[in-house]
């Protein structure tokens, strides 16, 4: 059987034609998901008194032998129209004439639906892990570089002073929102098409939340025709892929930055650099140049998806199942990508030394110095055109802030006093920045400390 149907067709179809839709080689993937499901809808049959328990104790012993010769994975599936074709011939094979009772009730447009929906939770919890994996290392690099001074950067400008530890904090909470929105993204994926059939449901009593039951979903999609068509969760999974390459690909581009001698601010280990054919001297990073390249990949996909559903009428139409390539080819690389983000950034060398020189540069204790006059009653306006002025005295006199004398202070502002110097030292600027939130490195211990906690309790 290379076909489900054909009964009303008096030609075989065009091979070019077999080449264009046959989906065998993308949803294959799907074939413990498809065993899964009749096993259930074997299950849901009995229940409801279509097959018998002797047909039903065949067919799910079918379907175990079934499992048992996919796993060992020698079928050739030539020539084989879909996922779903090749399970049923494989159970036909197995059982005989009661194979063909599986189909009973359902539709490859609900099938590949509740297939595609138990694939996506693993997968979803798959990312998830890995994101906790990711962002442990960026906790736990943090934990060390609580006091690792760096300058914070503005249209990539020298700003203020930060930590290594509170940059890096930057990207856990990305990616603890990342995380969220795979919560959410599983929520919505976890729900039942199955028994929707083609489009408008069967005449027999399928028992949806028994099916919904059997193969632990949370609920059950209460139109027919919207189960059929909704593609809506693959959307919002490739989307919230998209959200996560986004984020990795911003870190990735301050790597290749940082890494850069003219930053210096980490290199990058062996293991995850490359080399040149012609210049020997070279190491280049490539797996962060990759990462820009995939989120590129993973934003063309989402495109593509949305493309294919944006007015597609109702209900199912074989659009539709070029969904799985694209989502899949987004799954596919975040997961890899995810997989080598750890141990890049648990290997990477920091330079404090570098980061520390690079703060002396470009005047980061400005705002702190306007803040200073601000808290002698000068108002802010006022105190930031002052400053200013201090910086372009400094700057024609190839000085630091630090660099400057009291006396030279009081030219601009009068009113400051000996403490001042303190106020405009870089340490002092970072550990007066304890506001919620800020990168002082109190603040931010206990933001490590807090985070520590909280996924040690989401693993108990
Ligand atoms: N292969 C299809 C897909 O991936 C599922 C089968 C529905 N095909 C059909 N002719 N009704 O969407």
């Amino acid at each position: 059987m290379a076909q489900m149907w054909g009964g009303r067709f008096r030609k075989e179809t065009d091979a070019r034609v077999r080449a264009l839709q046959d989906s065998m080689p993308f949803d294959i993937r799907l074939w413990p998901y498809e065993i899964q499901v009749s096993r259930a809808h074997v299950q849901g049959l009995r229940k409801i008194g279509v097959l018998t328990p002797e047909e039903e104790a065949k067919l799910l012993a079918g379907l175990e032998e079934v499992q048992r010769i996919l796993a060992q994975g020698e079928v050739n599936w030539e020539g084989v129209e879909d996922v779903h074709t090749l399970v049923e011939q494989l159970l036909v094979e197995q059982v005989g004439e009661v194979g063909k009772k599986l189909h009973t009730g359902r539709s490859r447009n609900d099938l590949v639906v509740t297939d595609l929906r138990l694939y996506l939770r693993e997968e979803i919890r798959r990312l998830q892990e890995k994101l906790r994996k990711l962002r442990r290392v960026l906790r736990e690099l943090a934990e060390q570089h609580c006091e690792t001074l760096m300058p914070g950067f503005t249209h990539l400008q020298p700003a203020q002073p930060v930590t290594l530890a509170h940059h890096l904090l930057a990207y856990h909470e990305m990616f603890l929102r990342d995380e969220g929105r795979l919560d959410d993204c599983y929520r919505r994926t976890n729900v039942l098409p199955l028994g929707a059939g083609a489009l408008a449901g069967s005449t027999l009593a399928l028992d949806r939340d028994y099916l919904a039951e059997l193969l632990g979903f949370d609920g059950v999609a209460e139109n027919s025709m919207d189960a059929v068509s909704d593609r809506d969760f693959v959307l919002e999974l490739a989307a919230a892929a998209v959200l996560i390459a986004l984020h990795l690909s911003r870190l990735a581009e301050e790597l290749i930055l940082w890494s850069t001698p003219y930053f210096g601010f980490v290199e990058l280990d062996d293991a995850f650099t490359t080399g040149s054919s012609m210049m020997p001297q070279k190491k280049n990073p490539d797996v962060a140049e990759l990462s820009r390249a995939k989120a590129a990949r993973l934003i063309g996909n989402f495109t593509a998806l949305a493309a294919l559903v944006k007015a597609l009428p109702l209900t199912y139409n074989k659009d539709l199942q070029e969904d799985k390539p694209l989502l899949f080819d987004s799954l596919d690389n975040l997961q890899l990508l995810l997989e080598v983000f750890p141990p890049m950034l648990a290997t990477m060398e920091v330079k404090r030394e570098r980061m520390a020189a690079a703060a002396e540069q470009g005047f980061l204790t400005a705002t702190d110095l306007a803040e200073y006059l601000v808290g002698k009653g000068w108002p802010f306006r006022e105190a930031h055109r002052v400053v200013g002025e201090v910086v372009l005295y400094c700057l024609e006199h190839g000085k630091r802030l630090e660099d400057l004398s009291l006396e030279e202070l009081r030219r601009f502002a009068p009113q400051v006093e000996p403490d001042v110097l303190e106020a405009i030292r870089l340490e002092t600027s970072l550990r007066r920045r304890a506001l919620r939130g800020g990168p002082a490195p109190a603040t931010v211990r206990n933001r490590v400390a807090e985070l520590k906690k909280r996924d040690q309790n989401l693993l108990k």
